[in-house]
């Protein structure tokens, strides 16, 4: 199984440091230094994770030459559904017309998109489904405490997506690696809305729903958990990292990002980053970078892509693609 059209859709409000000197206390130089990024993009109020999800979904299918009415089932990856309930894989899948395809949502805070890929493969790889759409789709900057500045300068919105379906025997997903570590649950959270503190406690207070990180810590884990994940499931793969084509890792932090092309030993061109256009789009992150990297002509067929993600949970994922093999009468 593999990935026969990818797509993205950013909301267009381009949000700079500069602007953000305006309500929180931080510099251009401060982001700049300590992250790489320079600008992110801001939905609308009225726009929420299906809309921007919907977009990128369909211009994946346009890329694959699939019809929305083909689709089998529809997975969104995503830590800002529309609404706690119903999925907002439901409402895609009704704006697209996948009128024939399941659909359910998957939250593994940033790490969604991967593990969403990873089960979404599944479905395809056991006969049970010919075409799955999956999303990656965030609307973080809905999370953000705006007077918060060691969180409200890293995140922007934004949605990747892929369609998958057989490919060639030797291409597509050749290996998957996921792990979680719940013990640093609360590194990297948002206290109220669930089930532990729901929305009508007494005790819940503004910034609860705000997202909250312990930014060094979460730093620490990235750095240690991004090249480890990539090695993992390129072992899978049963291939070295010397042959990696292009590694799309999650894109939070320039640092962290230029951290795992180091413990992979990778040139400077094989590793895709826009964090400095987009911050971190959470879910949407690593299906952004992917789908920018096909439309630059990054990828191309044969490629080995590796993907890794890591994020909230505290989790992290990887999975290793061989671009291309698309079956002709798919
Ligand atoms: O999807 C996963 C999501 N999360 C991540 O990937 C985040 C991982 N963590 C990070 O990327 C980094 O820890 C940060 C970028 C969040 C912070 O960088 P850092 O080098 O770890 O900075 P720090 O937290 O140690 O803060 C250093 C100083 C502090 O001031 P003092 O205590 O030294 O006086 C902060 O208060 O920088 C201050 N600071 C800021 N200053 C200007 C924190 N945020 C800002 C800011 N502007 N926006």
């Amino acid at each position: 199984m593999g990935i026969l059209g990818v797509g993205h859709f950013v909301p267009p409000q381009v949000v700079t440091n500069q602007d953000l000197l305006r309500f929180v206390d931080t510099t251009d130089e401060w982001i700049m230094s300590r992250t790489g990024i320079r600008a992110r993009r801001r939905a609308l109020p009225e726009q929420a994770a299906s809309d921007l999800a919907s977009e990128a979904a369909q211009e994946a299918l346009r890329n694959a030459g699939v019809m929305a009415s083909d689709l089998d089932l529809v997975i969104v990856a995503t830590m800002t559904p529309d609404s706690p309930m119903p999925a907002t894989a439901c409402r895609v899948q009704h704006h697209i017309g996948a009128h024939r395809a399941g659909a359910f949502d998957l939250n593994v805070a940033c790490s969604g998109f991967v593990y969403a890929l990873a089960v979404g493969a599944q479905f395809i790889a056991n006969g049970t489904y010919r075409r799955v759409l999956v999303v990656g789709a965030d609307v973080m900057t809905k999370l953000m405490n705006w007077q918060d500045r060691t969180t409200c300068v890293l995140f922007g919105d934004g949605a990747g997506a892929v369609v998958l379906g057989a490919v060639e025997r030797g291409f597509g997903i050749l290996g998957i690696h996921l792990g979680s570590n719940g013990g640093g649950a609360d590194s990297l959270f948002v206290r109220a809305g669930g089930s532990r503190l729901p929305a009508w406690s007494a005790d819940v207070r503004p910034e609860d729903y705000y997202l909250q990180m312990q930014g060094q810590e979460v730093f620490r884990f990235a750095v240690q958990v991004m090249g480890e994940a990539a090695l993992q499931a390129l072992e899978a793969a049963r291939l070295q990292p010397d042959q990696v084509d292009l590694l799309i890792p999650h894109q939070a932090n320039q640092r962290i990002i230029e951290a795992a092309r180091k413990r992979l030993n990778l040139p400077l061109d094989r590793v895709f980053s826009n964090v400095e256009h987009y911050g971190n789009t959470s879910c949407g992150s690593v299906p952004l970078a992917l789908s920018e990297a096909h439309q630059q002509g990054r990828i191309q067929d044969n490629h080995i892509v590796v993907l890794v993600g890591f994020g909230g949970g505290l989790s992290w994922g990887s999975v290793v693609v061989r671009w291309g093999g698309i079956i002709k009468e798919n």
